[in-house]
């Protein structure tokens, strides 16, 4: 195949991010898969609003049905975000035969298993290394170089917004709602900001994790969820004085007497590594058997790094549709384990 044809839903933040990392790569992909992967549709609302980020405005359409109809196109990236109708075009994508990468982690906390079986049924591809921590890498990780283990815990701070207002009031003395107003500007927050600030979107990215790094089945409804809106001034201040500051953290681990998850704000010793990730920046800790402790660390939201993890996904499936691999990436096998209930 000489050129990959791809359809992209949406042209917000990550969208527009995505279109603009393809195009800067589009010498250096020739020499890293042998094609071309080229954008041929974007499905978005407002054309008009649309055509001022694409520099070829007839690619751009609100005609779902002409996409996922298009024996031509081989993938679909999904940034439109929410349950519907991301879920039923990804269904329908993956059913015609279409790989698809996304970075919806709402969906994939409650449906991510339901659609990689079908992706499987399907003999397709169905991706999200950028719905957890943004540009990190760390659902390859765990699926992959880290699959000799027996991992335990999966850990840290996996919301850039939240980050990003803890540190701006911690650092600068900054207002909670001045420092959200600045994370939704520079692209960090989702299209409605509580599933930041109340820890929901933590929450979905904890249930991601546990589900990739133990083999299981965790939903966004087994993470027991406390965010940061009930933070003051005050408690960053005893926090500072008692030579800590304060973090948002998402934990998993996988104990004897099941699955454990949860996000809270927590107390970290300054001289913690946790405590230097500040602004956007993310960071997620494993433990396993073999390789003891691993951290990730970087860009956990915003246009370009989240870009970055959705385009490491198209190039994979571009190479392995290149090269006529037989290895689907997300092929999985999963058990039930129990859910520890969380106590508050
Ligand atoms: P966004 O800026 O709100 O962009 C979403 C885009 O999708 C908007 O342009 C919206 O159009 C469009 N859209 C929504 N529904 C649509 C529909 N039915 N048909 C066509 N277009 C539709 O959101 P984002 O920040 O790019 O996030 C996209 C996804 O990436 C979400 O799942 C989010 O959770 C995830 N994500 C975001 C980040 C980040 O840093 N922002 C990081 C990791 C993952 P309108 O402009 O008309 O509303
Ligand atoms: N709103 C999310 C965050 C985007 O702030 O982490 C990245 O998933």
């Amino acid at each position: 195949k000489k050129v990959l044809k791809v359809a992209l839903l949406g042209l917000g933040t990550v969208g527009t991010g995505v279109y603009k990392v393809l195009r800067n790569q589009e010498t250096e992909m020739m020499h890293k898969l042998g094609c071309e992967v080229k954008i041929v549709k974007i499905l978005v609302r407002n054309l008009e609003k649309a055509a001022k980020k694409v520099e070829d405005s007839s690619i751009l359409t609100n005609d779902w049905e002409s996409i996922v109809s298009d024996p031509q196109i081989d993938l679909v990236i999904e940034l439109m975000g929410g349950l519907s109708p991301a879920k039923e075009y990804i269904t329908q994508a993956l059913e015609a035969g279409k790989h698809v990468v996304t970075a919806n982690k709402d969906l994939v906390a409650v449906a991510g298993k339901e659609l990689l079986d079908t992706a499987q049924e399907h003999k397709v591809d169905f991706l999200f290394e950028a719905a957890v921590a943004g540009g990190i890498p760390i659902i390859r990780p765990l699926k992959q170089c880290l699959a000799g283990n027996h991992i335990t815990e999966v850990m840290g701070i996996v919301n850039g917004t939240t980050n990003f207002i803890l540190t701006k009031m911690t650092q600068e003395g900054m207002e909670f709602q001045e420092a959200l107003d600045l994370a939704t500007e520079l692209g960090y927050a989702e299209a409605d900001p509580t599933a930041d600030i109340e820890g929901l979107d933590a929450g979905r990215k904890v249930a991601i994790l546990a589900s990739v790094a133990f083999h299981s089945r965790v939903v966004f409804g087994d993470v027991a969820i406390e965010g940061i809106t009930k933070i003051t001034a005050t408690d960053i201040r005893y926090a500072k004085e008692m030579g800590c500051t304060i973090k948002l953290l998402g934990v998993t681990r996988n104990t004897e007497d099941g699955i454990e998850a949860y996000v809270n704000p927590m107390l970290i010793p300054s001289d913690h590594p946790l405590a230097s990730v500040n602004d956007s920046y993310n960071a997620v800790f494993v433990h396993g058997d073999a390789v003891e402790d691993a951290m990730f660390f970087g860009r956990g939201a915003g246009e370009l790094p989240t870009a970055s993890a959705v385009v490491g996904d198209v190039f994979d499936i571009a190479r392995n549709i290149q090269f006529n691999c037989c290895t689907r990436i997300s092929c999985t096998c999963y058990k039930d384990f129990p859910i520890k209930k969380m106590e508050d």
